[in-house]
């Protein structure tokens, strides 16, 4: 009897250590406080900026899909609800209700379903705890005394163009966005012209631009959240290296990293995951991953976790049955040259561009002397994307895609593409590589940080031939006995 109790309170000391663990792991609030600090600084003067919370997306009759945050908004506040907006003001204002504020947040006091199906939210009281003073009820923003004409500027992103009005929730998003362009229509019929006074513009681009300046260099912070979710779908890709055999399905591939990912507190897929074995790996975005035995294909498997929401962004390609063919190896040793020539590009000053050139310049060498292709500048489709690209809270993070500098963290990621029905040998029909990575631009170079994922072809092999978490509890068919 003791010792079940003393197990109990393990459990249940181990179970909360875990979960204050994942609470304490988010972002801060100073870290959001931080960046609308920076964001103020950079808008112009007397102008007010508007950012809206992601629409509730409908699946279908009373389902709606898995919510998740708008990048920005999340960056800019840590909070992870629909039904809200914040006004980012350059210089103070002041009003009876709330005194003197350069922020305000309107937010939900319940989604307008009973708590007991959809859980509580954190309404105006739990938003203050998330750094913010002055947050009011969503259903005061109509009656809210703003004057927009009084600004020069009023810089907002574009409206979402499937956001549904909830009838019975008047201050739902739909209703928060109408009520908005009602203020900036009655605004620009009061604008006065005259001297010392300016014509309020709205600017629909300005967010943008100043978004893309903060989050293509990252903070500490973010770097620590970004080492986890590679950490995470390293782990994910070794989980399957380690358990691969060519009875298996993609989607059970994709079942393994995605369990790897939440055992680890990642919530989501940074993307759909992409599983495709064989000509299925041509597919840049295919995922469908409903081909029921690997076989002896190579497996493409693109996949990030998101941990707090920060994603990955990892690709490996592995022999299904164990072992490389001579043609899978070649091609697979072509991508490998072309990744390690463009990272030794990366560092601060160096340009994009220049990476892109060099990785391609290795691929079409290399093409070329496995006669795949006829010579060297012949044109071909076999590497069709770019090679890099920013990651963050968006797999496809903002930035501008110039020069590399300190704390940008990006993806190198070349890849050789041989569909079914090429115009060159069969051999090498229904081959497709891709390797990706993940890097932290540093002082005077870069960090690999996906390396818990092996990349050699030597490392693959080995890691293949041991067992995986689920190798002892494979499942019989679901015609089985249980
Ligand atoms: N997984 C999307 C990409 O690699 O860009
Ligand atoms: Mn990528
Ligand atoms: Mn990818």
């Amino acid at each position: 009897m003791k010792s079940i109790t003393f197990l109990f309170l393990i459990i249940s000391a181990s179970s909360y250590a875990q979960e204050s663990d994942y609470l304490n792991d988010f972002l801060k609030p100073d870290f959001h406080e931080g960046r609308r600090q920076v964001f103020r600084d950079k808008m112009p003067n007397n102008s007010v900026a508007v950012f809206f919370a992601n629409p509730i997306r409908n699946r279908s009759n009373d389902v709606d899909y898995v919510y998740h945050q708008a990048s920005n908004f999340f960056y800019l506040t840590g909070y992870r609800e629909p039904g809200a907006v914040l006004l980012l003001f350059k210089e103070f204002q002041h009003s009876e209700e709330i005194g003197e504020y350069d922020e305000i947040v309107f937010s939900q006091t319940s989604l307008n379903k009973r708590p007991v199906f959809d859980g509580e939210v954190l309404g105006p009281e739990g938003v203050k705890s998330l750094g913010f003073e002055a947050v009011l009820d969503a259903q005061k923003f109509d009656k809210f005394e703003i004057d927009f004409s009084k600004f020069d500027f009023v810089l907002q992103e574009k409206f979402f163009n499937d956001v549904r009005d909830n009838p019975s929730n008047p201050a739902d998003l739909f209703s928060l966005i109408e009520q908005f362009k009602e203020k900036i229509e009655s605004a620009k019929n009061l604008e006065i012209v005259s001297e010392g006074e300016y014509k309020m513009s709205v600017n629909t681009t300005r967010i943008r631009e100043i978004m893309t300046e903060l989050r293509e260099i990252k903070l500490k912070e973010e770097i620590d959240m970004l080492r986890k979710a590679i950490d995470i779908s390293c782990i994910g890709q070794r989980e399957v290296m380690k358990g691969l055999h060519p009875g298996m399905s993609e989607s059970e591939i994709q079942g393994i990293h995605e369990f790897v990912y939440k055992k680890y507190g990642a919530e989501y897929e940074g993307y759909p995951s992409i599983v495709g074995a064989g000509h299925n790996g041509c597919i840049l975005h295919y995922i469908k991953n409903d081909k029921m035995k690997v076989k002896d294909d190579l497996v493409l498997m693109d996949l990030g976790a998101e941990y707090h929401g920060y994603t990955a962004d990892v690709t490996r390609t592995i022999p299904a049955d164990g072992k490389f063919t001579k043609e899978q190896a070649a091609i697979y040793n072509l991508v490998l040259k072309a990744q390690e020539a463009a990272f030794k590009n990366c560092k601060p000053g160096n340009t994009f561009s220049k990476s892109g050139w060099i990785a391609r310049d290795v691929i079409n060498k290399g093409l070329a002397k496995l006669g795949i292709i006829e010579s060297e500048d012949h044109e071909h489709f076999y590497f069709p994307h770019g090679l890099s690209h920013h990651i963050g809270l968006d797999v496809h993070d903002p930035g501008q895609y110039k020069k590399y500098e300190e704390n940008m963290v990006i993806t190198i990621e070349p890849g050789i593409y041989i569909p079914i029905g090429s115009d060159c040998d069969e051999k090498w029909w229904g081959i497709a590589v891709r390797i990706e990575d993940d890097i932290l631009i540093t002082e005077d170079g870069y960090e690999l940080l996906s390396n818990k994922a092996p990349r050699t072809i030597k490392a693959i092999e080995e890691l293949i031939e041991q067992d995986n978490i689920f190798s002892e509890y494979d499942l019989p068919p679901l015609k089985g006995q249980y």
